[in-house]
C-alpha cells in the first residue's frame, strides 16, 4: 500500500512540469478568460502580448447591483475590472488638477521607455560618437590634412560675409553649448553621479538643465538664418552626381569641380536643417510638457498609409497617452541629436584640422583664390563672369 502511494505522488510529481507545458499553450479560455502561462512568459521575454482580454475585462454595467445594495455604486465592477480600467485608460476619472496628463492615473508604456533610456540608447549612443571620433582619426592618420595642392596665389575671394558667418557661429554655438548639456543630461545618472555624487550632480543637473532649454532659442534662430542665406545653393543639381562618383576628389588626383557647395556640404546642410528642425521640434514638445501632441498624430498618418509594414512593423501604437507622447518625445530628440552630432564631428573635423584653407571662410570669410579654384572651381567661374559682366554694364 505504502509503495502503491509513494508511486502514486512521483507519478504525479513528474507529470506537473508537463501539465504546466501544455498549460502554456493553451488557449485562454482553458484559464476562464485569466492570463495563460504563455501570456506571462511572453510578458517576461518582453515579447508582444494580446492584451485584449484584460483590456476590455473592466467590469459590465448591465450586471450592476442596483444603488440601494451592498456595493451597488460600483455598477457591476470589481476591484479588479477598476484598476484595470485604469491600467488601460478606460476609467471615467476626473481630477480637480487640469492637466492633460492629470487624468491618466497608470501609465503602462513607462517601463519599456526607461529601460531603452538607460539601456541601449546610452550604449549605442557612446558607440556611435566614439565610433565616429576614431574614424576621423583613423582617417586623419591615413590621409592626413588635405593640402592646397598648387602654388598659392597670395590674393583672396570673399566666400561668406559678416551675416552669414554670425549664422554660422551663432548655429555652432549654440549646438556645441546644446550637444555638451544634453550628454550631461542622459549619461549624468549613470557616468556621473557614480563619479561625483547625488549632491554636485544635482547641482550640474540644474544649471545644465536651465542652460540647455535657454540656448535652444539661439539654436533654432540660427536654423533659420542659415536656411535663408544658403538654401538656393544647396539645391541639389547634375554637378553633385558627377561629385559623389569621384568621392569628392578625397583620395584621387584632382578635385571634381563644385559650385559654391559641392555635394558633401549640401548633405551636411540638409542634415543639420532637415535633423535640426525635427530636434527643435521635439524640444519644444519637451519644452512646454503635453502642448504638442506631435508624435500620436504622425504615427496615425503613418499608420494609414501603411508604412510601417513596409519595414515588417506591427501598425504604431496609437492613440497614446500624454505622457507617452513625452516618452517618443524624449527618445526621438535624443537619437537625432546623437546621429547629428556625429555628423557634425565630421564637419568639424573637415572645416579645422582636415583641411588646409577651409577655416578661414567662416573665420575672416575670406578664403585664397587657389583654395576656392581646387574646390569651387564653378563658383569661382561664376564669380568671375559675374564681375566681367558687372564691368561691361558699368
Ligand atoms: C566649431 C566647430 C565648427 C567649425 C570649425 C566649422 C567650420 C565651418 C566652415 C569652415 C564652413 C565653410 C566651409 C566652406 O567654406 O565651404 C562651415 C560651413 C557650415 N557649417 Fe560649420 N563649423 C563648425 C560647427 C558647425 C555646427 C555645430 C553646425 C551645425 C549644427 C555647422 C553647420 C554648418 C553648415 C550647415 C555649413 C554649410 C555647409 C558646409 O559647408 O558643410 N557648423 N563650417
Amino acid at each position: 500500500m505504502l509503495r502503491f502511494f509513494a508511486a502514486l505522488v512521483l507519478a504525479l510529481g513528474l507529470s506537473v512540469p508537463a501539465i504546466a507545458q501544455e498549460g502554456a499553450a493553451a488557449p485562454r479560455a482553458e484559464t476562464g478568460g485569466a492570463q495563460t502561462l504563455d501570456d506571462i512568459l511572453r510578458r517576461q521575454a518582453q515579447q508582444k502580448v494580446d492584451d485584449e482580454f484584460r483590456r476590455s475585462n473592466t467590469g459590465d454595467p448591465a450586471a450592476a447591483a442596483p444603488i440601494t445594495a451592498p456595493l451597488g455604486t460600483r455598477g457591476g465592477q470589481s476591484d479588479s475590472d477598476l484598476w484595470r480600467a485604469l491600467r488601460y485608460d478606460t476609467a471615467d476619472v476626473t481630477t480637480q488638477t487640469r492637466g492633460p496628463a492629470a487624468r491618466v492615473l497608470i501609465q503602462d508604456g513607462g517601463m519599456w521607455w526607461l529601460k531603452f533610456r538607460e539601456g541601449p540608447l546610452l550604449i549605442y549612443g557612446a558607440a556611435l560618437l566614439g565610433g565616429t571620433l576614431l574614424l576621423l582619426a583613423l582617417f586623419y592618420l591615413i590621409r592626413g590634412r588635405i593640402r592646397i595642392k598648387g602654388e598659392k596665389t597670395g590674393r583672396t575671394i570673399t566666400r561668406f560675409s559678416g551675416v552669414e558667418r554670425f549664422g554660422h557661429w551663432l548655429l555652432a554655438s549654440s549646438f556645441l553649448i546644446l550637444g555638451l548639456t544634453g550628454l550631461i543630461s542622459l549619461f549624468g545618472r549613470k557616468v556621473l553621479i557614480p563619479a561625483f555624487g547625488h549632491e554636485a550632480f544635482a547641482t550640474l543637473a540644474t544649471g545644465t538643465k536651465w542652460i540647455h532649454n535657454n540656448i535652444s532659442w539661439a539654436f533654432m534662430i540660427a536654423l533659420v538664418i542659415i536656411f535663408v542665406f544658403w538654401v538656393v545653393h544647396n539645391l541639389p543639381d547634375r554637378t553633385d552626381l558627377n561629385w559623389l562618383a569621384k568621392g569628392g576628389g578625397i583620395f584621387g588626383k584632382g578635385h571634381p569641380p563644385a559650385k559654391k557647395f559641392n555635394a558633401g556640404q549640401k548633405l551636411i546642410f540638409w542634415s543639420v536643417i532637415i535633423l535640426g528642425g525635427s530636434i527643435s521640434a521635439s524640444g519644444l514638445s519637451l519644452l512646454f510638457p503635453f502642448e504638442f501632441n506631435m508624435f500620436g498624430a504622425t504615427f496615425a498618418k503613418l499608420n494609414a498609409i501603411g508604412a510601417p509594414g513596409w519595414v515588417g512593423l506591427d501598425p504604431l501604437a496609437y492613440p497614446l497617452t500624454p505622457q507617452e507622447e513625452m516618452q517618443y518625445a524624449q527618445l526621438w530628440h535624443a537619437i537625432l541629436s546623437l546621429i547629428l552630432t556625429a555628423i557634425i564631428f565630421a564637419h568639424i573635423y573637415i572645416g579645422s584640422i582636415g583641411m588646409e584653407g577651409a577655416f578661414d571662410a567662416m573665420g575672416s570669410g575670406d578664403v585664397e583664390e587657389q583654395w576656392a579654384r581646387e574646390h569651387h572651381s564653378l563658383w569661382v567661374d561664376d564669380l568671375r563672369a559675374s564681375e566681367i559682366s558687372q564691368g561691361k554694364e558699368a
